[in-house]
């Protein structure tokens, strides 16, 4: 870690907090006149102070180094909140469970939006047997093509790696997937519900006869 806390950093958490300089002086046991050498960057708290003053704001002290307040106290909670984090110089491309700080070549990179797949990144999902094969209509050069495709369900992740002149597609064990991710390295991230993306005809007509079939072998065994 190459930061300290900053003064900027202090004051806003504080403000944040609705604290005044007086009260969280009175928390640390140093004077007002202290804290605002700090926030005004007239000097830094000593290391020994970094400790009560995450406390004082209720954050770890690595996140009040990284200036970054992370509120991700629900991190094991679901899934499918899951955010994805991607280098724009190499493309290096990260799963979080919640927010998190990541840097990756000297980057602090910020979580991807995710937006609904839109008419550029049309994403077909399809049922086969126990899978989802996705397939996305869009180019795959060297300057724009999708990087990655990801299948969340409550409690798991799959994560397939493309490569320009590959295809646009993957596949993916069904086992409760409920939203498919889609990175293009120059659109950014796309979302989609698999209930929306897939192709419900052809999964409902087959449900519907596999019922029928098994209805019909159930009444003749059993009458
Ligand atoms: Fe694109």
């Amino acid at each position: 870690m190459n930061q300290y806390v900053t003064g900027a950093v202090i004051r806003e958490l504080r403000e944040k907090s609705k604290m005044t300089q007086q009260q969280l002086a009175d928390l640390l046991g140093v004077s007002d006149k202290t804290v605002s050498k700090w926030e005004t960057g007239k000097g830094y708290p000593d290391i020994t102070l970094l400790e009560p003053i995450a406390d004082a704001f209720r954050i770890s002290v690595t996140e009040l180094i990284s200036g970054n307040t992370i509120h991700n106290e629900n991190v094991s909670a679901n899934m499918l909140r899951s955010k994805f984090y991607v280098c724009p110089v190499c493309g290096n491309a990260i799963h979080s469970m919640g927010e998190a700080v990541i840097q990756c070549h000297g980057v602090t990179l910020l979580p991807a939006e995710a937006e609904a797949t839109d008419e550029n990144h049309v994403t077909m999902i399809e049922r086969i047997e126990d899978e989802y094969f996705v397939r996305i209509d869009h180019e795959m050069t060297k300057e724009h093509y999708i990087s990655f495709i990801a299948a969340v369900s409550a409690d798991g992740i799959q994560m397939v790696k493309l490569y320009p002149e590959g295809n646009a597609e993957a596949r993916f064990k069904i086992r409760g997937v409920r939203k498919i991710f889609v990175f293009c390295n120059r659109d950014g991230l796309f979302t989609i519900d698999v209930v929306k993306g897939v192709d419900d005809r052809d999964r409902s007509h087959d449900d519907t006869e596999e019922r029928r079939e098994l209805e019909e072998t159930a009444k003749k065994l059993f009458g």
